[in-house]
């Protein structure tokens, strides 16, 4: 079954499915996904993971090097950073979900191509569908960029956007994008550092009905 490709018929047995099987579904195509060129030099895709209840989505760029061994987002050096932001936001990896723009390792971690964005996003749009999130984290300039262009928002630089609420409609849902730097960022320059830090007490302290904290 297909679920970024859908079909009259595909959208009437996914009505069946749980959350969590929507996702595996989603999962299952990446796996044998051929749409750009990314798939021939990866070691494993990095599909995204969490809870399918989540109410928070983080989305970050694409997968890394350790990403890349281990099949899974953000466990290399950012993501050891990205886990101490999400503890100090109250947060921990099983009730977020946690995704990336490409789920295939570009080779030597070179910039995402406008051509694989296109070609990957569907299942990042899929994702987002089947958890329908209150809010959408973006990491870094190509997944604020990404999410912004989704909603007709201007994206003029993370500098300038990070830090604040956005409320918006995407995919026929309404949710609040936040958009911070990339956790890789602050590795190498501490004034990200502390405005990442910054930005995820702002996160913390944003009231929500349904945040699982
Ligand atoms: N950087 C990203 O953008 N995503 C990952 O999963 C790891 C590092
Ligand atoms: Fe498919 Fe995305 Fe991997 Fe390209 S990066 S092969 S589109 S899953």
């Amino acid at each position: 079954m297909l679920i970024s490709g859908k079909t009259e018929r595909d959208l009437w047995e996914t009505c069946f499915l749980s959350k969590r099987e929507l996702l595996d579904a989603i999962v299952t195509e990446v796996i044998v996904c051929r749409k750009c060129e990314l798939w021939k030099t990866r070691k494993n895709p990095v599909p995204g993971e969490g809870s399918p209840n989540s109410q928070i989505m983080f989305i970050g760029e694409a997968p890394g090097y350790w990403e890349d061994v281990k099949g899974k987002p953000f466990v290399g050096a950012a993501g050891k950073f990205l886990d101490t932001l999400l503890s100090e936001a109250g947060l921990s990896r099983e009730n977020v979900f946690i995704g990336n723009i490409l789920k295939c390792r570009p080779p030597k971690n070179r910039e995402p191509s406008p051509d694989e964005i296109e070609a990957c996003t569907p299942y990042l749009n899929s994702q987002i569908r089947v958890i329908q999130p209150e809010f959408i984290v973006t990491l870094g300039n190509y997944s604020t960029a990404y999410i912004f262009s989704k909603v007709a928002l201007p994206f003029n630089g993370i500098t300038r956007v990070h830090g604040k609420f956005y409320k918006a409609s995407i995919l026929d849902m309404q949710v609040t994008i936040f958009p911070t730097f990339h956790p890789a960022a602050a590795l190498y320059h501490p004034k990200y550092k502390e405005q990442l830090i910054s930005d995820f007490h702002t996160l913390k302290q944003e009231p929500t009905q349904k945040r699982p904290v």
